[in-house]
């Protein structure tokens, strides 16, 4: 059982995005219907112990970097557990958790007791009102206390992810800059993707890479640094303030040729292209607990992969109904 998982373009997969729920307490605009959503039914959610054996399974062919994203991760039941079990997996070199950061004052010990030290935390607005409207009514002050909180701890290093969007917060781009350097955070703006979602994804808000690039550097300097395996499809700058940023650019600049991803939904579903919307159940593998035939169906989803995605700046990227699924079902 020592097949690597290598697709037919030549991309190993190293790294797996786990969604432990769909159910998120923010109502993020960008990410969240705000009504008419349906969320999976408690029967359809994988068990911890769904999770690990597919883990389990992964690191024997490969997989060494596990996320947990959500929804929101730390509304689960019991997620202590999950992360406990995980830690204590020994062919996982790298665990790391992408939060909304609301939890961490209740979470962020025993998760940094489990081994993981590399967290994200989304926020898109250093600005109370936009903040508060972004998010469905959350209160800043709170989250930036959470993630201080978590600096506390020692998590190290903190990702700021902003989805950058035109009409929204391209006015706050060096507020950023000034929120990487003075708390040394990593900020990483992110295009803004056009799931399902309440907020009408159009090719005007889309703030690309470049112009973000632009934007800054009329204020600092930006000197590009190299890649270190930890930089996913992020591109990382030093700014003269002392700020580490990251750019993603899904939209302008695809990373699809070096993707090391695969995405596992609440719901048993491997996910092998975030933009692409086909997938492959893995529930007939899991209920009896069958590893071949679990490798065969991620060997499955490995072929279904395409080279690239087709998303790009055009207009023709309007969802209906093409992704199949909410951001807040795929978790990033
Ligand atoms: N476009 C870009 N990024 C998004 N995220 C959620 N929805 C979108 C979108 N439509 C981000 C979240 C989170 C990360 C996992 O994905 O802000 O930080
Ligand atoms: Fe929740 Fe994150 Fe989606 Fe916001 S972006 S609604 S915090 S899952």
């Amino acid at each position: 059982m020592n097949n690597k998982l290598v697709d037919k373009f030549g991309r190993s997969y190293k790294y797996l995005r786990i969604s432990v729920t769909d159910r998120c307490n923010f109502r993020c605009k960008y990410c969240m219907p705000q009504h008419n959503f349906k969320m999976l039914s408690h029967q359809d959610i994988l068990s911890y112990e769904d999770i690990i054996f597919i883990v389990k399974t992964l690191t024997e062919v490969g997989i060494e970097k596990i996320r947990i994203t959500g929804g929101e991760p730390l509304v689960r039941k019991n997620i202590s557990y999950m992360f406990e079990q995980l830690g204590k997996i020994e062919k996982i070199k790298d665990l790391t958790l992408t939060t909304n950061g609301s939890l961490l004052k209740k979470y962020a010990k025993v998760i940094f007791d489990s081994g993981v030290r590399r967290i994200n935390i989304s926020l898109d607005s250093l600005k109370d009102d936009r903040y508060e409207y972004i998010t469905g009514g959350f209160n800043l002050k709170h989250i930036i206390d959470s993630i201080n909180y978590a600096k506390s701890i020692g998590f190290n290093p903190i990702k700021i992810n902003v989805v950058a969007i035109k009409g929204f917060n391209d006015d706050e781009i060096l507020d950023f800059c000034d929120f990487a350097a003075k708390n040394s955070f990593n900020v990483r703006f992110i295009e803004f993707m056009p799931l399902e979602s309440s907020i009408e994804w159009k090719k005007e808000n889309i703030l690309t890479g470049k112009e973000i690039i632009d934007i800054i550097s009329k204020q600092y300097e930006v000197k590009k640094i190299d890649k270190n395996k930890y930089s996913g499809p992020s591109e990382d700058y030093l700014l003269s303030n002392g700020a580490k940023i990251g750019i993603i650019t899904p939209i302008s600049n695809h990373f699809c040729n070096s993707c090391d991803k695969l995405r596992l939904t609440a719901d048993g579903k491997l996910r092998p292209c975030l933009l692409s919307n086909y997938e492959v159940d893995l529930k007939p593998a899991i209920i009896n607990s069958d590893k071949e035939l679990l490798l065969k169906l991620i060997n499955d989803s490995l072929n279904l992969k395409y080279e690239k995605h087709s998303v790009d700046c055009s207009e023709n990227n309007s969802k209906n109904g093409k992704y199949g699924r909410n951001m807040f079902e795929i978790g990033g």
